[in-house]
């Protein structure tokens, strides 16, 4: 007889067991899905660094939510291309807006859909910071208040949640006491509490058409190597009253991720980025690695370490993965 008493093998020997002790599950409801909004109509351009993913006008962009709803998904995350940049990125804050228009057209057709807005200036900005440029650099303060003026006019245009991403100090707080001065003390705030300066927004650069044309982010982005300022970023956030905490990237970062559930008890996202999907992709394209095993697998370990939600522009491959399993 063998001495070996515990036998962790006994509950992997089929897949019956395997699920029955599985600590972390995937579900529809846990993804949200980046659309790109441009303007035009019948556009759908996909971007060529990121198979999969469109910029797509207002009407296709709507398509696009309806058929994700009717796949099972529950909410989306807007950006936009506007038509025009300038530098106080008026097309953030504009009524007729292009992340404005398609929360609209959003709303109106798929009412249940969740519509969380990107709350950021880049995209803007004819300089393509996240902020307001004065002299090479990014003013936070005047910031707070443009930032604070496009959450609001998202909120007008039916977005649920605003999600700010521009990394200016106070921005959770401006925008919440923006929000209750108009009345709209019910939109939630996911902040982007922890983003961390970093190359994997590579290709979202090219979808959003929103590369700093001078110098890089790291002025106000975190730097790569920094846990304990993370801490301190999400503890700013939930003082200034942030209904849901985020880290991205994710894959890299998921201890940080792993830190942020630890320490506070607001739900949590995590945004598994535009070049976590372009290097995934661009392997499987290859022929070197299994697309879907490993986009599970990704998304299934970053639930581990503790995302409530994951911002992916996989979300409706993992749900059709779901729903065939
Ligand atoms: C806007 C913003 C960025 C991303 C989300 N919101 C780009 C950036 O900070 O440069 C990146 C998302 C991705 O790479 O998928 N500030």
């Amino acid at each position: 007889m063998s001495d070996i008493t515990n036998r962790p093998r006994r509950l992997r020997r089929s897949e019956t067991l395997r699920s029955l002790v599985r600590e972390a599950r995937l579900a529809r409801e846990d993804f949200i899905l980046p659309l790109f909004v441009c303007a035009g109509s019948g556009v759908r351009r996909e971007v060529s660094s990121m198979p999969g993913v469109f910029n797509l006008s207002v009407d296709e962009a709507m398509r696009e939510a309806s058929n994700a709803f009717e796949l099972g998904l529950r909410a989306v995350i807007l950006f936009g291309l506007p038509e025009a940049k300038d530098e106080i990125a008026s097309g953030a804050y504009a009524e007729d807006g292009i992340v404005q228009q398609a929360a609209r057209a959003v709303k109106r057709s798929v009412p249940e859909m969740l519509v969380i807005a990107d709350t950021c200036l880049c995209e803007y900005t004819s300089h393509g910071h996240c902020g307001v440029v004065r002299r090479g650099e990014v003013l936070n303060d005047e910031s707070l208040e443009l930032i604070a003026r496009t959450a609001v006019s998202q909120a007008q245009a039916g977005a649920d949640i605003v999600a700010p991403s521009a990394m200016m100090d106070g921005q959770v707080g401006a925008i919440r006491e923006a929000l209750d001065n108009e009345g709209f003390d019910q939109i939630a705030i996911m902040s982007y509490a922890v983003k961390y300066a970093s190359a994997f927004y590579g290709p979202f650069r090219e979808a959003a058409d929103s590369a700093p044309s001078f110098g890089d982010r790291r002025a106000y982005q975190m730097d790569a190597a920094n846990a304990r300022e993370a801490m301190r970023e999400a503890e700013l956030d939930y003082t200034e009253g942030a209904d849901i905490l985020m880290v991205k990237p994710a894959t890299a970062y998921l201890d940080i991720l792993k830190m942020v559930r630890d320490r506070f008890d607001l739900p949590m996202a995590a945004y598994h980025v535009s070049g976590e999907y372009a290097m995934i992709k661009a392997a499987a394209e290859r022929g070197w690695i299994d697309e879907r095993r490993v986009m599970l697998e990704t998304l299934t370990c970053i639930k581990r370490a503790g995302a409530d939600m994951i911002i992916t522009y996989y979300a409706q491959e993992a749900v059709r993965a779901i729903n065939q399993s």
